[in-house]
């Protein structure tokens, strides 16, 4: 199987976890989200595991309903610049707000953490959901999802585009004549569209792997086309086989569409394995972490997705409320699916609540039954790879020792790096320098 087609792995590192209340489990340190030593461990446990990548998460907007781990975080560019020190292969892959930042800003952020770590950065590029957003950047209005999405095509092209401000060779470095750099290699972008005005040059050279990898992580429609135009790969939250294998086909359809090829494109499904000797251990470890949350705090937990809205006025045993459109102007494909499963499944709020503050999730068992599914999911094109998700740092560990031997053994997963790059080890091309590749071609 060549590099490209075997099964790729992020680790999320997220704290004390994107559980409500994992953070009472006697196995997290209670301050995991701000420890730089938790970070570093589990960023060397996945490198260890010969992952390709972790991956921080953020967002832009708390309050006290907030999930632990969301009060009180690092920044992902800040972290990921303190883990490329203590790392050498994995990739370093953080989300940032196209809707709240500037893409000058962000193109040098990812520019210097790429040069700072050999070519190992990540974008996941995400349009923020959250509408409080807004108010914690001085804006009257938080822009619509389709809005947020058309600013995001925008801001990619950008943010492309100043990468590329120096051709690969541009620096020239010579003592001997006092020639710095050749200007001829140095161009500016001039951009004026409809959202952003930059003339450029970046001040922040291509690294070795050309330009930082793009990840995009929203399902609804308007995700989907951005990711099937733009990225190199997309982190997708489908919960079974069949829905994972329906939009698979569908993104790599879309990029087909845009003028890609399939495999220009990666489907990287979260996953939160629970991993036990026995499935009874492993459900064991589940009920261990879900009877840590309460009925209030679940409820909590659902109302971030629809806006924080009060879920606590609604009975709690009848069906899910009518909520009509709310959570469509943020977490679109999250909370349309919600939505849908409680009208199908004749769910109470109760069961809402509580999948989604605890989810079972498919991949709870033995290493053997969890390297069965991700091997299944792998053959049947619902998933180019994964981002594990532990809700438990023994979680990672036990993924690292347990699963990944077996994955070996099967021929679906490396055994050593390919590459020191994060495109190297995805497999994803080095994208040309756009005035070196003009030139070239009017050579020829
Ligand atoms: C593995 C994974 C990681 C994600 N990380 C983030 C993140 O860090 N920040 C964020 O705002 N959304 C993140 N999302 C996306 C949200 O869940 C949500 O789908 C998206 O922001 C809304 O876009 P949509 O309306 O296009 O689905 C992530 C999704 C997945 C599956």
């Amino acid at each position: 199987m060549s590099a490209r087609k075997k099964l790729k792995f992020g680790a999320l590192i997220h704290g004390v976890g994107g559980n409500i209340s994992a953070w009472r489990h006697p196995e997290i340190p209670s301050d995991a989200s701000v420890s730089l030593p938790f970070y570093v461990q589990a960023a060397q446990k996945a490198e260890e595991g010969l992952f390709d990548l972790v991956f921080i998460a953020d967002g832009l907007y708390i309050n006290e309903k907030s999930i632990p781990h969301f009060l009180n975080r690092f920044e992902p560019i800040t972290i990921l610049s303190a883990l490329a020190a203590v790392t050498k292969k994995i990739g370093l892959v953080g989300t940032l707000s196209s809707s709240y930042s500037e893409p000058f800003t962000v193109a040098r952020q990812f520019g210097s953490l790429d040069q700072i770590s050999g070519g190992r950065a990540g974008w996941n590029v995400v349009t923020s959901p959250l509408e409080g957003s807004a108010r914690n950047y001085g804006r009257t209005e938080h822009p619509t999802h389709d809005e947020r999405y058309e600013i995001a095509e925008e801001y990619l092209a950008v943010t492309k585009g100043l990468w590329d401000s120096w051709e690969d060779d541009a620096f020239v470095r010579d003592k001997e004549s006092g020639v710095f750099f050749d200007p001829s290699k140095l161009h500016k972008l001039n951009h004026k569209g409809k959202h952003f005005s930059v003339e450029g040059p970046l001040n922040v050279a291509r690294s070795k792997q050309g330009q930082p990898v793009i990840f995009q992580a929203g399902s609804s429609e308007s995700g989907k086309n951005l990711a099937a135009k733009e990225a190199d790969a997309v982190f997708t939250g489908q919960e079974n086989l069949q829905e994972a294998k329906a939009f698979y086909k569908d993104v790599k359809d879309r990029a087909v569409a845009f003028g890609r090829s399939r495999d220009d494109i990666a489907i990287l499904p979260g996953i939160g394995p629970i991993i036990g000797r026995t499935q009874e251990e492993a459900e064991r470890k589940y009920e261990e972490i879900a009877s840590l949350v309460s009925i209030e705090k679940a409820l909590d937990y659902l109302g971030r997705f629809f806006e924080h809205h009060d879920f606590s006025q609604y009975p709690l045993d009848e069906p899910f409320p009518d909520i009509g459109d709310l959570g469509s102007n943020s977490f679109r494909s999250g909370t349309d699916k919600i939505k849908k499963d409680a009208r199908e499944q004749g769910l109470t709020l109760r069961q809402v609540a509580l999948r989604a503050a605890t989810p079972r999730g498919q991949f709870i068992g033995t290493p053997e039954q969890i390297a069965d599914q991700l091997e299944q999911w792998h053959k049947e094109e619902a998933a180019d790879g994964f981002i594990i998700h532990s809700t438990l740092p023994s979680g990672l560990n036990d993924f690292v020792e347990l699963v990944v031997p077996l994955l070996q053994e099967r021929g679906i997963y490396r055994t050593e790096y390919e590459a020191d790059t994060l495109r190297g080890n995805l497999g994803v091309p080095i994208p040309a320098n756009r005035y070196t590749l003009a030139k070239a071609s009017v050579e020829v």
